[in-house]
């Protein structure tokens, strides 16, 4: 049943292809808000702006610290909570590899 034009499964599955391709510049970096996320746990010694921190396996502070605090909601401390959207954005970000 191919009724949908070529050109139109193309573009489809491309917008599908940026869907599942997260990188940590375009979909991850923007999630954490400048002020006061990035600041003030820069203050305390994670600089969630930095690909290189983040995407660690490290006890206290790594990828999926952050992601266990999210998903809590034990971070951010000041609320709101993370949508849904936005805790299994971070979570499939890791396993797709952590991607700058
Ligand atoms: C993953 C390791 C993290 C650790 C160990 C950590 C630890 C802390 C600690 C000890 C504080 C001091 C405030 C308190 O506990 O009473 C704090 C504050 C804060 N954290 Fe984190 N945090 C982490 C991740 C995050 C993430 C991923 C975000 C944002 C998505 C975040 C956002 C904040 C904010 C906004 C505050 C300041 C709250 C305020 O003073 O109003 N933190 N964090």
């Amino acid at each position: 049943m191919a009724d949908l034009p070529a050109a139109a499964i193309k573009a489809f599955e491309k917008k599908l292809d940026d869907r599942v391709n997260l990188s940590f510049e375009r979909d991850i970096q923007p999630m954490f808000r400048d002020n006061p996320d990035i600041q003030h746990m820069k203050a305390r010694g994670l600089d969630l702006s930095d690909y290189n921190q983040v995407s660690q396996y490290r006890a206290i502070g790594g990828a999926l610290d952050i992601f266990r605090r999210v998903e809590s909601g034990n971070m951010p401390k000041d609320g709101p909570r993370w949508t849904m959207h936005m805790v299994y954005t971070f979570g499939l970000w890791i396993k797709l590899g952590l991607k700058p």
